[in-house]
Protein backbone atom coordinates (compact mmCIF):
# COMPACT_ATOMS: atom_id res chain seq x y z
CA UNK A 1 0.00 0.00 0.00
CA UNK A 2 1.21 3.56 -0.68
CA UNK A 3 1.15 6.12 2.19
CA UNK A 4 1.81 9.48 1.69
CA UNK A 5 5.13 10.49 4.24
CA UNK A 6 4.83 14.39 3.62
CA UNK A 7 2.40 16.58 2.70
CA UNK A 8 2.39 20.16 2.01
CA UNK A 9 -1.05 22.37 1.32
CA UNK A 10 -0.92 25.65 0.44
CA UNK A 11 1.63 26.31 2.00
CA UNK A 12 3.12 29.98 1.83
CA UNK A 13 6.14 31.34 3.63
CA UNK A 14 6.17 35.40 3.91
CA UNK A 15 9.26 37.16 5.23
CA UNK A 16 8.80 40.48 6.13
CA UNK A 17 11.91 42.50 5.00
CA UNK A 18 11.35 45.86 7.00
CA UNK A 19 7.90 47.54 4.87
CA UNK A 20 8.53 44.75 1.52
CA UNK A 21 7.10 41.19 2.06
CA UNK A 22 9.34 37.82 0.42
CA UNK A 23 6.64 35.73 -0.54
CA UNK A 24 9.33 33.12 -0.82
CA UNK A 25 6.61 30.25 -1.00
CA UNK A 26 3.56 31.24 -2.47
CA UNK A 27 0.91 28.43 -2.02
CA UNK A 28 2.81 24.81 -2.33
CA UNK A 29 0.86 21.61 -2.29
CA UNK A 30 2.30 18.79 -2.75
CA UNK A 31 2.92 14.94 -1.53
CA UNK A 32 5.59 12.77 -1.19
CA UNK A 33 4.86 8.60 -1.20
CA UNK A 34 7.23 6.57 1.15
CA UNK A 35 10.02 5.25 -0.54
CA UNK A 36 10.28 8.09 -3.38
CA UNK A 37 13.10 10.44 -4.44
CA UNK A 38 12.27 13.91 -5.72
CA UNK A 39 14.61 16.24 -6.66
CA UNK A 40 12.99 20.27 -6.46
CA UNK A 41 14.76 22.00 -8.98
CA UNK A 42 14.54 25.77 -9.19
CA UNK A 43 16.75 28.51 -9.84
CA UNK A 44 18.71 30.07 -6.87
CA UNK A 45 16.04 32.02 -4.85
CA UNK A 46 13.53 30.35 -6.29
CA UNK A 47 12.32 28.56 -2.34
CA UNK A 48 13.88 25.89 -2.64
CA UNK A 49 15.76 25.80 1.04
CA UNK A 50 13.04 27.64 2.51
CA UNK A 51 10.76 24.22 0.85
CA UNK A 52 12.88 21.86 2.61
CA UNK A 53 13.27 23.89 5.88
CA UNK A 54 9.53 23.71 6.25
CA UNK A 55 9.67 19.81 5.02
CA UNK A 56 12.07 19.08 7.80
CA UNK A 57 10.45 20.81 10.41
CA UNK A 58 13.34 23.79 10.76
CA UNK A 59 10.56 26.49 10.20
CA UNK A 60 6.58 26.60 10.40
CA UNK A 61 4.69 28.31 7.26
CA UNK A 62 2.99 31.84 7.49
CA UNK A 63 -0.23 29.70 5.92
CA UNK A 64 -1.23 25.89 4.97
CA UNK A 65 -0.79 23.05 6.48
CA UNK A 66 2.77 20.80 6.95
CA UNK A 67 1.76 16.83 7.43
CA UNK A 68 4.62 14.29 7.90
CA UNK A 69 3.43 11.17 8.58
CA UNK A 70 0.02 12.20 8.74
CA UNK A 71 0.61 14.20 11.63
CA UNK A 72 -0.62 18.20 11.18
CA UNK A 73 3.04 19.43 12.63
CA UNK A 74 0.85 23.04 13.60
CA UNK A 75 -0.60 20.71 16.30
CA UNK A 76 3.11 20.33 17.69
CA UNK A 77 5.10 22.21 20.78
CA UNK A 78 8.25 22.94 19.26
CA UNK A 79 9.51 20.25 21.68
CA UNK A 80 7.53 18.16 20.15
CA UNK A 81 9.08 19.59 16.58
CA UNK A 82 12.25 18.56 17.91
CA UNK A 83 11.05 15.30 18.48
CA UNK A 84 10.10 14.48 15.45
CA UNK A 85 12.86 15.81 13.45
CA UNK A 86 15.54 13.83 15.29
CA UNK A 87 13.36 10.64 15.27
CA UNK A 88 12.08 10.57 11.78
CA UNK A 89 14.60 13.28 9.42
CA UNK A 90 18.19 13.64 8.55
CA UNK A 91 19.50 16.30 7.21
CA UNK A 92 22.40 16.91 4.55
CA UNK A 93 23.29 20.68 3.73
CA UNK A 94 25.93 21.92 0.92
CA UNK A 95 28.28 23.74 3.88
CA UNK A 96 28.58 19.69 5.54
CA UNK A 97 27.93 21.47 9.20
CA UNK A 98 30.10 19.39 11.18
CA UNK A 99 31.56 20.22 14.00
CA UNK A 100 35.15 21.03 13.30
CA UNK A 101 36.53 20.38 16.99
CA UNK A 102 35.14 16.62 16.88
CA UNK A 103 36.34 13.79 14.97
CA UNK A 104 34.06 11.57 12.17
CA UNK A 105 33.31 9.40 14.61
CA UNK A 106 32.61 12.06 17.52
CA UNK A 107 30.55 13.73 14.72
CA UNK A 108 28.24 10.86 13.87
CA UNK A 109 28.38 9.81 17.67
CA UNK A 110 26.62 13.35 18.64
CA UNK A 111 23.02 12.85 17.41
CA UNK A 112 22.70 9.58 19.83
CA UNK A 113 24.18 11.18 22.53
CA UNK A 114 21.14 13.78 22.20
CA UNK A 115 18.92 10.27 22.39
CA UNK A 116 20.23 8.82 25.05
CA UNK A 117 21.72 6.18 23.22
CA UNK A 118 23.94 3.67 25.17
CA UNK A 119 27.40 3.98 24.56
CA UNK A 120 28.41 0.74 23.25
CA UNK A 121 25.27 0.76 20.95
CA UNK A 122 26.33 4.53 19.65
CA UNK A 123 29.89 3.29 18.55
CA UNK A 124 28.52 -0.01 17.41
CA UNK A 125 26.62 2.10 15.08
CA UNK A 126 28.99 4.87 14.26
CA UNK A 127 31.83 2.68 12.96
CA UNK A 128 29.18 0.79 11.05
CA UNK A 129 27.61 4.20 9.46
CA UNK A 130 31.55 5.26 8.58
CA UNK A 131 32.31 2.06 7.05
CA UNK A 132 28.85 2.42 5.49
CA UNK A 133 30.26 5.68 3.38
CA UNK A 134 33.73 4.42 2.86
CA UNK A 135 35.27 5.94 5.99
CA UNK A 136 36.32 3.41 8.35
CA UNK A 137 40.29 4.61 7.54
CA UNK A 138 39.10 8.28 8.52
CA UNK A 139 36.73 7.97 11.07
CA UNK A 140 39.41 9.71 13.60
CA UNK A 141 40.50 12.33 11.95
CA UNK A 142 38.76 16.17 11.91
CA UNK A 143 36.71 17.58 9.22
CA UNK A 144 39.84 19.92 8.69
CA UNK A 145 42.28 16.39 7.52
CA UNK A 146 39.52 15.26 5.77
CA UNK A 147 38.33 16.32 1.97
CA UNK A 148 35.12 17.88 1.01
CA UNK A 149 33.82 14.21 -0.42
CA UNK A 150 34.77 13.03 2.86
CA UNK A 151 32.97 15.52 4.97
CA UNK A 152 30.02 15.13 3.25
CA UNK A 153 30.14 11.28 3.66
CA UNK A 154 30.73 12.03 7.17
CA UNK A 155 27.50 14.20 6.90
CA UNK A 156 25.69 11.65 5.46
CA UNK A 157 26.33 9.21 8.19
CA UNK A 158 25.34 11.78 10.91
CA UNK A 159 22.24 12.12 9.39
CA UNK A 160 21.64 8.56 9.53
CA UNK A 161 22.48 8.44 13.39
CA UNK A 162 19.04 7.65 14.65
CA UNK A 163 17.49 5.74 11.10
CA UNK A 164 15.64 8.24 10.01
CA UNK A 165 12.71 7.31 7.67
CA UNK A 166 13.17 11.20 5.81
CA UNK A 167 16.53 12.27 3.99
CA UNK A 168 16.67 15.62 3.73
CA UNK A 169 19.46 17.35 1.16
CA UNK A 170 19.67 21.11 0.06
CA UNK A 171 22.35 20.92 -2.29
CA UNK A 172 24.17 18.02 -1.39
CA UNK A 173 27.11 18.32 -4.16
CA UNK A 174 27.29 21.71 -4.65
CA UNK A 175 30.89 22.19 -2.65
CA UNK A 176 31.48 19.04 -4.54
CA UNK A 177 33.88 18.26 -7.54
CA UNK A 178 31.82 15.96 -10.10
CA UNK A 179 33.22 12.74 -9.13
CA UNK A 180 32.60 13.23 -5.52
CA UNK A 181 29.79 14.43 -6.05
CA UNK A 182 28.50 11.17 -7.85
CA UNK A 183 29.73 9.18 -4.80
CA UNK A 184 27.26 11.55 -2.88
CA UNK A 185 24.87 10.74 -5.30
CA UNK A 186 25.04 7.08 -5.23
CA UNK A 187 25.14 6.66 -1.44
CA UNK A 188 21.90 8.56 -1.21
CA UNK A 189 20.18 6.17 -4.12
CA UNK A 190 21.49 3.30 -2.27
CA UNK A 191 19.39 4.69 1.27
CA UNK A 192 16.30 5.34 -1.07
CA UNK A 193 16.44 1.56 -2.45
CA UNK A 194 16.59 0.07 1.22
CA UNK A 195 13.49 2.59 1.78
CA UNK A 196 14.55 5.66 2.85
CA UNK A 197 12.17 8.30 1.17
CA UNK A 198 14.80 11.17 -0.04
CA UNK A 199 13.59 14.63 -1.03
CA UNK A 200 16.86 17.03 -2.90
CA UNK A 201 17.49 20.28 -3.67
CA UNK A 202 19.36 21.09 -6.45
CA UNK A 203 19.85 23.18 -9.72
CA UNK A 204 22.39 20.87 -10.98
CA UNK A 205 20.17 18.34 -13.68
CA UNK A 206 23.20 15.57 -13.51
CA UNK A 207 21.68 15.33 -9.74
CA UNK A 208 18.60 15.45 -10.62
CA UNK A 209 18.92 12.51 -12.53
CA UNK A 210 18.64 10.48 -9.92
CA UNK A 211 16.08 10.93 -8.61
CA UNK A 212 12.35 9.27 -9.54
CA UNK A 213 10.58 11.96 -9.85
CA UNK A 214 11.23 16.21 -10.45
CA UNK A 215 9.54 18.53 -9.13
CA UNK A 216 10.64 22.49 -10.37
CA UNK A 217 9.84 25.42 -8.27
CA UNK A 218 9.93 29.01 -9.96
CA UNK A 219 9.16 32.32 -7.72
CA UNK A 220 7.86 30.02 -4.75
CA UNK A 221 5.35 27.88 -6.80
CA UNK A 222 5.49 24.71 -8.09
CA UNK A 223 5.15 25.03 -12.15
CA UNK A 224 4.83 21.88 -14.42
N1 LIG B 1 15.30 34.50 6.59
C1 LIG B 1 14.95 35.17 5.49
N2 LIG B 1 14.55 36.46 5.60
C2 LIG B 1 14.17 37.16 4.51
N3 LIG B 1 14.13 36.65 3.27
C3 LIG B 1 14.52 35.39 3.11
C4 LIG B 1 14.96 34.58 4.20
N4 LIG B 1 15.27 33.34 3.73
C5 LIG B 1 15.05 33.37 2.42
N5 LIG B 1 14.61 34.60 2.03
C6 LIG B 1 14.23 34.99 0.66
O1 LIG B 1 13.27 34.05 0.20
C7 LIG B 1 13.50 33.71 -1.16
C8 LIG B 1 13.74 32.22 -1.31
O2 LIG B 1 14.96 31.88 -0.67
P1 LIG B 1 15.53 30.39 -0.63
O3 LIG B 1 14.46 29.48 -0.14
O4 LIG B 1 16.78 30.42 0.16
O5 LIG B 1 15.82 30.10 -2.17
P2 LIG B 1 16.76 29.00 -2.87
O6 LIG B 1 17.14 27.97 -1.84
O7 LIG B 1 15.94 28.45 -3.98
O8 LIG B 1 17.95 29.73 -3.38
C9 LIG B 1 14.67 34.59 -1.61
O9 LIG B 1 14.14 35.77 -2.17
C10 LIG B 1 15.38 34.90 -0.33
O10 LIG B 1 16.08 36.10 -0.40
MG1 LIG C 1 18.99 27.32 -1.16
Amino acid sequence: MKSIVIELQNVRKIYEAGVSKVYALNGVTMSVERGDFVAIMGPSGSGKSTLLNLIGCLDRPTEGRVIINGVDTANLSDKQLTELRRDTIGFIFQQYNLIPTLTAFENVELPMIFRGVAKSEREKRAKELLSLVGLEEEMHRRPMELSGGQQQRVAIARALANEPSILLCDEPTGNLDTRSGKAVMEIISKLNREGVTVVVVTHDPAIAAFAKRVVRIVDGVLVD
